[in-house]
């Protein structure tokens, strides 16, 4: 998957516009590890999250293993990730402390390079049955063969590791704050908001729905079925495999069993700052020259159909999700 390795892609704005994932997720994924080996306290030795972008899934993992390894084949996400080490650390309370053979910064290591050569081809360099956990975050739909990627990554794993995929799709706005202006009641709106969001990312040739790469972005959307369908049940156990999808009746995901991918109160800038960071919307810039299709267009259109005001209105935007987990037998 190259959009996110060119060198124009805003890393920056990419980690500050995605949503990242919540405390209740890990929670989830450890009650998971936990189940499965006979370590019931963390933390945890070593772990690799592939495809780790800015870091995004990889910091937090901090919090219940020892050393982990983020991997990513783009330069600039790596660069990127780098240089928020020590502000991510904060943020999740980590004293950034860099002496001695255990100093906090020296727990986790940025690499370049590609699933395909780390893990299929085994170049990792790594001991087999050594990993505690691999996670692929919102990622491995972009990888190529998946039969190899789980013969393989069960030799980078311990008996009784995790290997922990999760994914965000599309988001919808659930809910808004502020006053509208419509013939349609509040419901009704919402729905035609989420009708143009999906014109503006898929169902129009001339937006943005031929720009995105495939087959990754089908497998997303799709909630990833493909790839589960390729687990083989002779080398992984315990499969647990959960997806949410929003409507406006349930509202909220479920934080106990669900990914909870939301972003209350957001202002409508943010909102169109985060589907700027679409690997599809990239693409569509580069071959049109249309820096302002999400800005400008998709925005006008927006305010036209809702009344609402860049100022005052807030809007709450869920996500649907999916995770599997998997047990290295
Ligand atoms: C949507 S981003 C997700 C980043 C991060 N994991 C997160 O959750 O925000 C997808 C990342 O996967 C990386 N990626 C895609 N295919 C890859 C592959 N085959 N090997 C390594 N990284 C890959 C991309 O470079 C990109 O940084």
């Amino acid at each position: 998957m190259s959009t996110f390795s060119k060198s124009n892609f805003k890393t920056l704005n990419y980690n500050s516009f995605r949503p990242h994932y919540p405390p209740s997720f890990y929670k989830i994924l450890i009650n998971y590890i936990q189940k499965g080996s006979n370590q019931t306290s963390l933390p945890i030795n070593k772990a690799i999250d592939l495809g780790c972008g800015t870091g995004v899934a990889t910091y937090p993992l901090l919090n219940f293993v020892k050393n982990v390894i983020g991997l990513d084949l783009s330069p600039s996400m790596i660069e990127t990730a780098n240089s928020l080490k020590n502000r991510r650390l904060e943020e999740l309370g980590i004293v950034n402390d860099n002496s001695g053979d255990n100093g906090n910064l020296k727990r986790i290591q940025f690499k370049v390079g590609s699933v395909e050569e780390f893990v299929n081809n085994q170049q990792s360099g790594i001991e087999s049955n050594s990993i505690d956990l691999i996670t692929a975050a919102q990622c491995i739909h972009w990888f190529q063969d998946y039969p190899l990627f789980f013969e393989n990554s069960s030799k980078l794993l311990k008996k009784g590791g995790t290997l922990a995929y999760f994914y965000y799709i599309d988001p919808m706005i659930v809910d808004f704050q502020g006053p509208f202006k419509s013939s349609l009641n509040k419901e009704e709106l919402i729905k035609q908001i989420y009708e143009l969001y999906l014109k503006y990312a898929y169902n129009d040739p001339n937006l943005i729905g031929p720009y995105w790469e495939q087959p990754g972005r089908s497998i997303l959307k799709n909630y990833c079925e493909k790839v589960n369908s390729y687990i083989p049940k002779n080398l992984y156990e315990n499969i647990e495999i959960n997806t949410f999808t929003t409507n406006i009746e349930t509202k909220l995901p479920n934080d106990l069993k669900d990914l909870d991918m939301k972003k209350l109160k957001i202002s409508i800038m943010d909102y169109i700052g985060y589907f700027e960071t679409y690997s599809g919307f990239h693409n569509y810039k580069e071959k049109t020259g249309n820096e302002n299709l999400l800005k400008k267009e998709f925005l006008k259109e927006l305010l036209e159909l809702t009344g609402w005001n860049l100022e005052f209105t807030t809007i709450d935007l869920v996500w649907n999700t999916g995770y599997t987990f998997l047990r290295k037998k």
